[in-house]
């Protein structure tokens, strides 16, 4: 596959360090500029050492973080520490990592760097809130020439919601900011919990990854074991998702995958459907096609890609 120029736009968060770590761990196809943090599962200060934490567990304090937005666009901010701990880590210490963040603010150098981009070159994947991103469409429209596309982790339609019936996290967290992304006329692509929610850990999935026995794998073991107790309590099913790594492995491995290309509307209204995304599966609206919406995914391929990634690492 041709190498991918791409920007990670995260809030570590247990599964975002799992993401950063099989994109972190793929330098073959993936090149990462930079990662650029985001309030959301936890405060930006914590997902900024987190996401710092993940590039030095990978042995990659090449690549830069640059810490963004604090809160969201307009709403009261929200966090998941019940879910990734008051840490935003379950299931492993953190510390202060040895590298600092890179000077400057993440906002600016998405814009810096998709104003100087060739003409749609580079990739974005959105595993948080999407606010970012839409600070920097709304402060230069004209980024979207460097864009190639963008693809989010966020969503709900058949699965139903995980922080209201009918919302997903990073939608509900940032629903106007991910209004201003869908508006946009980018080529977005939806990894959802349609999707995230058929691809889940097993104790024999976890085995394969603890069988590598280096340290991302026990790192990435501590994690899981922790993070997927909540889902597994709280939807009474078998293992858990790993929402954003679903991310990393479509661009790696998009054929793991299927969807169709849908209209998607973003409710930011406040009430009930706060956050909810209307996905037009069956075409009724006959509206223009703004997203390709994955809902399901090979779960023993994408554990087989995570294991095999992970034994690159150290
Ligand atoms: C999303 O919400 C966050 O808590 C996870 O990191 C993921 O990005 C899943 O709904
Ligand atoms: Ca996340």
């Amino acid at each position: 596959m041709e190498r991918v120029d791409l920007i990670i736009d995260t809030d570590p968060g247990a599964d975002d360090v799992v993401a950063l770590l099989l994109a972190l761990a793929s330098p073959q196809e993936l090149n990462i500029l930079a990662l650029t943090t985001v309030a959301g599962n936890v405060r930006l200060d914590k997902t900024s050492r987190n996401a710092r934490l993940a590039r030095e567990w990978a042995g990659r304090e090449d690549v830069p973080v640059y810490a963004g937005a604090s809160r969201p666009l307009m709403r009261t901010p929200i966090y998941a520490e019940d879910i990734h701990g008051k840490e935003g880590l379950s299931g492993v210490s953190v510390y202060e990592p040895k590298a600092a963040l890179a000077e400057g603010n993440a906002v600016a150098y998405l814009i810096d760097t998709l104003m100087s981009a060739s003409p749609h070159s580079i990739t974005i994947a959105m595993l948080g809130p999407q606010t970012n991103l839409a600070l920097a469409l709304m402060q230069q429209p004209a980024i979207i020439q460097g864009i190639k596309e963008v693809v989010i982790m966020g969503g709900a339609h058949f699965n139903g919601g995980n922080i209201t019936p009918v919302a997903e996290f990073n939608l509900f967290a940032d629903p106007h900011a991910a209004e201003v992304v869908l508006n946009s006329g980018m080529k977005l692509t939806y990894l959802s919990l349609d999707a995230t929610h058929k691809i889940l850990t097993s104790d024999e999935r976890l085995k394969q990854i603890a069988a590598l026995n280096n340290q991302a794998s026990r790192l990435v073991g501590d994690i899981l074991n922790d993070y997927i107790k909540a889902d597994m309590e709280h939807y009474d099913i078998p293992g858990g998702p790993v929402h954003d790594a679903a991310v990393i492995a479509w661009l790696l491995k998009p054929q793991l995958f299927s969807g169709r290309a849908v209209n998607v509307v973003i409710d930011s209204r406040e009430g009930p459907t706060f956050g909810q995304t209307i996905v037009d599966w069956h075409d009724r609206l006959k509206a223009p096609k703004n997203a390709f919406w994955v809902d399901s995914g090979d779960a023993q391929g994408f554990f087989n890609l995570l294991t095999e990634r992970l034994g690159r690492l150290k």
